[in-house]
């Protein structure tokens, strides 16, 4: 991106187009590229986790949709980008949500064009006026999926574990949550990727596999349960890269 939108801030390193950076996609700027630079110079794997994650959001999405999942809730939705929630269940209602600004704007304009999908600007750390807002979209008496991909390691503990419950309490049995989260893989180098991520939109909170798990408290684990992105259900058990371990992977459903 050449020119930032009114209102945006260039300079700060901003997480969603961070990401972006380590898809390979176009929409970031100098600040975000340096920031994404010095993660990769301490986390090398970061691209590859990156499209792990990406692949495993794919998966997961073609499940919820076997599981006869017809209403979906995409949280931090993130830039657009290849396969896009959307487009893997074309079947489903899908309503995008993110706080980013710069998100909503590409959001609205390419994904946003179908009758079934929307895309809101929210912030996810509220979530009752978030639930309100979806009330008008989503049907809370038919079971509904939040994806919760890459997000919840941008939330404090204070606020994370709460989101989570009341978006379960809110949802209907059958319903089902995804999540995808950031793990402390090498300690040794961890506190340089916090620092940088301090400075960036949004600070990262790294999470053990028995704190990602808690998320699911309420939700029975589908098959593999919690798990590396690469071996959750993955297509080819064999494929280059398997071991890649941005983080930890689940979904569950709300008996
Ligand atoms: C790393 S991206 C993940 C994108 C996508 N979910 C994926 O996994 O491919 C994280 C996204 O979460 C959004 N985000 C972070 N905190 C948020 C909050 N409190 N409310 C809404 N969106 C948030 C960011 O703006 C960003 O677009």
């Amino acid at each position: 991106m050449d020119n930032a939108p009114e209102g945006v801030d260039p300079n700060v390193p901003n997480v969603a187009r961070m990401y972006d950076y380590f898809l390979d996609g176009k929409d970031n700027f100098a600040a975000d590229r340096a920031a994404a630079e010095q993660i990769l110079q301490t986390f090398p794997h970061t691209k590859e986790g990156a499209r792990a994650n990406r692949a495993f959001l794919r998966r997961a999405v073609r499940h919820l949709v076997d599981q006869g999942v017809r209403q979906i809730v995409d949280l931090g939705a993130g830039l657009p980008t290849q396969g896009n929630t959307h487009e893997i269940a074309p079947e489903a209602r899908v309503v995008y949500v993110d706080y980013d600004s710069v998100v909503c704007v590409h959001g609205r304009a390419l994904l946003a064009r179908r009758e079934n999908v929307d895309f809101l600007q929210a912030d996810v750390r509220e979530p009752k006026a978030l639930l309100d807002r979806l009330g008008t979209m989503i049907d809370f008496e038919q079971p509904v999926a939040f994806l919760m991909l890459a997000i919840l390691h941008f939330i404090p503990d204070d606020e994370a574990y709460d989101v989570v419950t009341k978006l379960r309490e809110a949802s209907a049995p059958g319903s089902h949550l995804v999540i995808s989260h950031a793990v402390d893989s090498t300690p040794d180098t961890t506190p340089q990727a916090l620092e940088i991520y301090r400075r960036a939109t949004a600070a990262l909170n790294l999470r053990t596999r028995e704190e990602v798990l808690r998320f699911f408290d309420g939700y029975e684990l589908a098959e593999p349960g919690l798990t590396y992105p690469n071996g959750w259900r993955p297509e080819d058990p064999d494929a280059p890269g398997n071991g890649i371990t941005f983080g930890y992977v689940g979904v569950g459903r709300k008996p």
